[in-house]
């Protein structure tokens, strides 16, 4: 690979920057480092490119910024708790700001979900999930549970366990067979279903692969089934209309887990704090991330029913260490400030009403765009939207391309595939929405 490099303007005098060594994530590396695209500052609703030039942020920087950036709050509580205290060893010690931001979480999870586990990510999340599934079930005598159903095109994460929940090909086909015991439902994206905005009409009839698993491989073998709320990452898969019902009844049936991940529709997305609320099911365990601390500090977190909390703990012995699991870093004195102040922003401003309030007029804008030639399908819930490009060249090559162009020309926002995911941070103004869909409306017009 050549050598690549920048000069920054970002303060006199500019500087030389090696673009060689840091090898980016989910990212053409050649091609960005041909043509990068820096980001040097961000506020509110707002981005700074390398070159001045202002880009509204359209993706809450990957669905993590919901109060919008440079929350001083946010960066203020992170700044005293390092001075304060700047870390912990989490195994054997204790600190009060993760028990306080535990109690947080768990007054807005729904039902029972009140014994939470921290992480740093939402990888570590969903792999921590799928641990407490197989201790649950070890705990009760059904230690023969061990498989897993998860559905073609999720997105649960990088890590092994994620990868191989995962049904997105890329992130699987160059990584082995993965973990053994997993397999995929069906997704729930239907030709019938084009252009519906909210739930769609069809498909809760999908649910029943999860009754096809069961009589294929006995409950008795099967600890849980995880689904995004709606699935995010692979292009904002609403839930078809009774679906998640549907799972919930057959896991309950069988003894199956039902596990939502809430990564991306937790805090407000949705317009309530998790998926699970504005779909009216309870899950036994959710994962969840982003949000949880506006992207100022990594943390991701699991909320797990008392039920199962209570069973894995009654199981060991008393004095013992009840779960063997958990992170150097998991509930780092600096995330859990971040998150306190986070979630206090999200009910100062009431920001998950904010969010329902707001998602039919920025709805509105997305479907204002339906007629355009060069969009094949739109979806959308909440704060959360897909716009589908007909593909042109490669699979892929032109929902790159608008990525690229859209930054060009002031907007910041994720694909997938041929595919643009918009999700502004909740804090936005109807102004703001309408220069989103205007920028989308020219660019569209021009790839
Ligand atoms: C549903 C879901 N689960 C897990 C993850 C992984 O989170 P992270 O990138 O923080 O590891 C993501 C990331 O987008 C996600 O959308």
């Amino acid at each position: 690979m050549d050598h690549a490099e920048l000069t920054v303007r970002d303060a006199a005098p500019p500087r030389q920057l090696s673009l060689d060594e840091y090898w980016m994530p989910f990212t053409p590396n050649r091609d960005f480092k041909s043509d990068p695209k820096m980001v040097v500052r961000a506020e509110g609703m707002y981005y700074w490119n390398d070159r001045g030039g202002k880009v509204i942020d359209a993706a809450s920087g990957l669905f993590c910024v919901n109060c919008g950036h440079g929350r001083k709050e946010i960066a203020e509580a992170v700044q005293r708790q390092l001075t304060e205290l700047d870390f912990i060893a989490p195994f054997l010690r204790g600190h009060a700001g993760s028990f306080e931001l535990a109690r947080r979480v768990a007054e807005l999870t729904p039902g029972d979900l009140n014994r939470i586990f921290f992480a740093n990510s939402g990888s570590e999340s969903v792999d921590t999930a799928m641990k407490v599934a197989l201790a649950y079930h070890h705990a009760r005598g059904q230690s023969g549970r061990t498989m897993f159903v998860s559905r073609e095109r999720a997105y649960h994460g990088v890590n092994f366990g994620g990868v191989s929940l995962s049904g997105m090909v890329n992130n699987r086909r160059k990584f082995g067979p993965t973990l053994p015991g997993i397999v995929h439902m069906r997704h729930t994206q239907l030709k019938e279903n084009a252009f519906t905005r909210g739930e769609p009409a069809h498909g809760a009839e999908l649910a029943e692969d999860l009754q096809r698993f069961v009589a294929l491989y006995g409950a008795e073998n099967i600890a849980a089934c995880f689904v995004e709320p709606i699935a995010g990452s692979t292009g904002c898969l609403v839930p078809p209309k009774g679906y998640l019902k549907r799972l919930r009844e057959i896991c309950d049936q069988h003894g199956i887990l039902l596990v939502f991940d809430e990564v991306i529709c937790g805090f407000g997305r949705t317009g309530k704090p998790f998926g699970a609320q504005s779909f009216g099911v309870t899950p036994d365990i959710m994962t969840m991330a982003k949000g949880l601390t506006n992207g100022a500090q990594p943390m991701g977190a699991v909320a797990i029913s008392e039920r199962i909390h209570d069973t894995i703990v009654a199981a060991a012995q008393e004095g013992a260490i009840e779960f063997f699991h958990g992170y150097t870093y998991s509930g780092h004195p600096a995330a859990c400030a971040a998150g306190l102040a986070t979630l206090d922003i999200y009910r100062k401003e009431g920001l998950f009403e904010r969010a329902a309030e707001l998602a039919p007029y920025f709805l509105d804008g997305i479907w204002s765009l339906k007629d355009l030639s060069a969009v094949a399908d739109l979806r959308g819930y909440g704060m959360l939207a897909a716009i589908d490009v007909h593909p042109s060249g490669a699979p892929g090559a032109r929902g790159h391309l608008l990525q690229k162009k859209l930054f060009d020309n002031g907007l910041h926002l994720k694909t997938t595939g041929d595919c643009a995911l918009v999700a502004p941070p909740l804090v936005a103004e109807r102004s703001h929405i309408d220069a989103i869909v205007d920028c989308l409306r020219n660019t569209l017009a021009g790839v």
